[in-house]
């Protein structure tokens, strides 16, 4: 039985985790993996050989940066260039300073969910690149679409890297490009990262690596949750379980509980009960392919401009515009 006394929730954190843990099956939203701990994970994670979507993005934008910058600057005066979910900008970098090399005009506004991951970006930006204009945002990117809407009419070139654009369904995923596409003018461009569907061992892997780096990232939503909503969950008891659907493509994380066990959350004033093998959904991570992305583009009335894809088709960039009707 899990019971509650009508707590009034202070955060959207303390509603999601209350809702997400008193439903059948359980869930957790991934968005929630990124606090300071979270965000080191992260960078832990794109240093690992498993996980190669940030090798396979990080080649694309090395290899054609130069024409991806001259998309970029191909319409007229200064352009606002808007990166949803930011993180460490390692790969950003690479274009940013190309495109501070080559004189183009540009402010760099990068939005995230992590205050402490803008802040770590903006130091570090001051540093490499001294010139650039620079003006972070923090919030999630629904938050942040009525900031970008205000932009002062300038042309915008939005980037939405490393596939995060994975841990949405397919129907949400196709709102939010619908929501950009609605912010979007005729010469605005949006630069999107999509894993490709491949073989289903190769991402069983990048979600299961072998040091355990991925499991600490999945278990520190509990690790959070301990820490923020004073819990007891035992990360011990809990096994860190990935499955790969190649005909969806479908990736998901799971938190399975090794025992029947009741965790407390006092900020929540609420017991749960697990029930031994027991799940927690914590995050889904898709895989695309051409035909996939073509359906969602067309249903958000976007248009592929051009694709890059690396060497070994892991992963691609598309640049979309708005749609003409
Ligand atoms: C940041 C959402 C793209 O799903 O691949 C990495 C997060 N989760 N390892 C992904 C993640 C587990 C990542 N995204």
């Amino acid at each position: 039985m899990q019971e509650r006394t009508g707590t009034i929730f202070e955060t959207l954190f303390e509603e999601e985790v209350h809702q997400g843990l008193t439903d059948f099956p359980k869930h957790l939203s991934s968005k929630y993996f990124y606090d300071a701990r979270g965000d080191k994970l992260f960078q832990d994670i794109m240093n690992l050989p498993e996980y190669y979507l940030t090798n396979s993005e990080f080649e694309i934008l090395d290899n054609y940066k130069d024409k991806i910058a001259q998309w970029f600057s191909s319409g007229k005066g200064k352009f606002s260039l808007i990166e949803l979910g930011a993180g460490d900008g390692k790969k950003t970098k690479i274009l940013l300073k190309h495109l501070v090399s080559e004189n183009v005009s540009f402010t760099y506004k990068p939005i995230d969910i992590s205050q402490n991951a803008l802040d770590q970006l903006e130091k570090s930006l001051h540093e490499e690149l001294p010139d650039l204009h620079i003006e972070p945002r923090q919030g999630t990117y629904f938050e942040t679409l009525a900031d970008i809407h205000s932009d002062n009419g300038a042309r915008k070139v939005i980037l939405f890297l490393g596939s995060n654009i994975g841990n949405l369904l397919h129907p949400q995923a196709v709102d939010f490009l619908k929501s950009i596409q609605d912010l979007m003018n005729g010469d605005d461009l949006f630069f999107v990262g999509f894993d490709q569907k491949k073989n289903p061992q190769t991402v069983l892997d990048a979600y299961n690596d072998k040091t355990g780096i991925t499991e600490a990232f999945n278990k520190n939503i509990l690790a959070r949750i301990n820490r923020e909503l004073k819990a007891d969950f035992d990360l011990e008891k809990f096994l860190h379980w990935e499955v790969y659907d190649p005909e969806t493509g479908t990736a998901k994380s799971y938190l399975v509980s090794k025992e029947q066990q009741s965790v407390c959350i006092e900020k929540l004033d609420l017991k749960v009960d697990f029930r031994p093998w027991e799940t927690i959904h914590t995050e889904i991570s898709q895989k695309y392919d051409d035909e996939v992305v073509q359906w969602l583009a067309k249903k958000a009335g976007l248009q592929i401009v051009t694709q890059f894809s690396d060497q070994g088709n892991l992963y691609k960039d598309y640049l979309f515009k708005k749609e003409l009707s």
